[in-house]
């Protein structure tokens, strides 16, 4: 979504199915998230304190939960910046296309989940945040 903006992003409480013995969250397509999940992959083994992912996408769309530990997304649409803090399993960032991220202050051991609706393709990434502006600005 190339008029997509930083509120679009949405943080999505997640069912938690409570067990003494350890809890559980599940996700379905379409169901807690609104788009078909095609591709997962998780980020581990971040340094703590590290920052990565300055970058946007500008068809696929994402959920993001910190599985274990902690780190911070700052969105920004070209226009807005928001910051969300990740820290529970059962929490998702939900970004549209469109939004350019950097996540940052990564707990040690900490994973980062991605549900993503398309599988890997460097041609739908904008690396370059004067080019991302500009993408947005010819809406
Ligand atoms: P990238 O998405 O740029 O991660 P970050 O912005 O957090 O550093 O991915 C880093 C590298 O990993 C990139 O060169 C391509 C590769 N990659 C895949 O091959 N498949 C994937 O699904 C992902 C997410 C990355």
């Amino acid at each position: 979504m190339i008029n997509s903006s930083v509120n679009d992003c949405k943080v999505i409480q997640l069912p938690k199915i409570h067990n003494p013995a350890g809890n559980i969250t599940s996700i379905n397509n379409r169901n807690e998230i609104p788009f078909s999940i095609e591709r997962v992959y998780y980020l581990f083994d971040v340094p703590g304190g590290e920052s990565r992912g300055g970058h946007a996408h500008k068809a696929l769309q994402q959920l993001i939960i910190a599985a274990g530990g902690s780190f911070d997304i700052v969105l920004n649409d070209g226009l807005q910046q928001r910051r969300v803090q990740l820290n529970r399993p059962y929490i998702g960032l939900y970004m549209p296309s469109g939004i350019w991220r950097e996540l940052e202050n990564f707990s040690s051991g900490s994973t980062c989940l991605v549900l993503a609706s398309h599988k890997y393709d460097e041609d739908d990434y904008l690396r370059d945040y004067s080019r991302f502006s500009e993408w947005k600005l010819s809406k």
